[in-house]
Order: structure tokens, then sequence, then C-alpha cells
């Protein structure tokens, strides 16, 4: 059976050492040692997403507030590329899957989040030219990471109606 990492990387077409190229050295320091690059990236991204034209994906996001989500985002992003861990110490692991469950993060919906993610970086200014294809390797990897990820844990969530826990049937 192939490996959630496997089917990511099959998927995104984004080899495993590309996506995480990110790790060569520590991005954090590289944009500045603060964390104004990841909130700017962060706001960019949700205001994007929050008016989104397409419909479906917006009510995705819909059961969270704007603000919480950039905040949320940008604190996973300041500690996986190398800042202080501002997400695990407020929210706990990371647990990308997990947190992911309650959402249906199919391919398209990875498609369209990466779509707002590119134009996010792309309109980014503190991040450099160097630095934003490496990041979108990442985040492309990790996307279809969470939609493998996805597939899995709701395969795993069905509930399998089998003779062998029926009741016996009324006569
Ligand atoms: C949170 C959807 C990809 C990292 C969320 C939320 C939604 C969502 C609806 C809840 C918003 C909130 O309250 O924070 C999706 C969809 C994706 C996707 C549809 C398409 C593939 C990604 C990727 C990453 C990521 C690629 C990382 C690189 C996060 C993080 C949170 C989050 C860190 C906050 C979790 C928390 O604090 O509980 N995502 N996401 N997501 N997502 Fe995604």
């Amino acid at each position: 059976m192939q490996s959630l990492q496997e089917k990511a990387s099959q998927w995104s077409g984004v080899a495993t050492a590309d996506a995480f190229a990110i790790d060569e050295g520590n991005l954090f320091e590289a944009l500045g040692g603060t964390t104004q690059p990841f909130v700017d990236l962060s706001t960019n991204f949700y205001t994007r997403v929050y008016e989104d034209e397409e419909e479906w994906f917006r009510e995705i996001f819909a059961g969270s507030k704007k603000e919480d989500a950039i905040q949320n985002q940008y604190e996973f992003l300041v500690q996986r590329m190398g800042g202080p861990p501002l997400f695990s110490q407020r929210r706990g692991h990371p647990a990308l899957i997990a947190r992911h469950q309650p959402f249906l993060v199919t391919h398209r919906a990875a498609e369209r989040w990466l779509h707002h993610m590119q134009k996010a970086l792309d309109t980014t200014e503190r991040i450099d030219a160097d630095s934003k294809p490496k990041m979108m390797d990442f985040f492309r990897h990790t996307a279809y990471f969470l939609v493998a990820g996805n597939e899995m844990t709701r395969q795993q969530g069905q509930v399998v109606i089998c003779k062998h826990a029926t009741s016996k049937p009324a006569e």
C-alpha cells in the first residue's frame, strides 16, 4: 500500500526532497527573524479565501473567524520555518491530518487552496524571490499529504454495515 508521503509526492508532483528544501537553512531567520513576513502572507492568503468567488470553497472556512484563521496559520508557519514554537504553545501539537478531519480536503479543494497561496506569495513583498518557490513546493506537498490523510481518515471513519454485528432480524 502506498504511504501518505508517496501519495503526496505523486499527486502534488513535488519530490519529498524538494518539499523539505525549506529545511536546508533557517527560513525564519533568512526572512529577517520576525513574524511579519508570515503575518503578511497569511493575511494575504485568508483575505483571498474569505472573498473567494467560489462559494463551495469559501464555505469550507465558514466555521472560523478570519482573524483566528490568520493567527493559526502564521503561527504554524513561523514555527515550521524555523522560528519560535508559537503554534504549539497556544494550540498544542499541529497534528495537521487530525485538525483537517472535519473538512472535505479533496483534490479540488487542494488546488483552490494552492491557487490562493500562490497569489498570496506573489503579493508578499517581505518574502524574497528565492524563498517563494521553496515555500510553494512545501505547500503543494503538504496540501496533497492532507488530501491523502483526509481520504484515509474518512475511510476509517466509515461505518461498515456487516452481518457480524447486526441484531437478529425480527421474526
Ligand atoms: C486550518 C482547510 C491545506 C495548515 C484549516 C481550517 C480549514 C482548513 C477549513 C480551519 C481554519 C482555522 O480555524 O484555522 C484546508 C484546506 C486545505 C488546507 C481545504 C487544502 C489542501 C493546508 C496546508 C497547510 C494547512 C497545505 C500547511 C502547510 C493549517 C493550519 C491550520 C489550518 C496550521 C490551523 C489549525 C488549528 O489551529 O486548529 N485548514 N487547509 N492547511 N490549516 Fe488548512
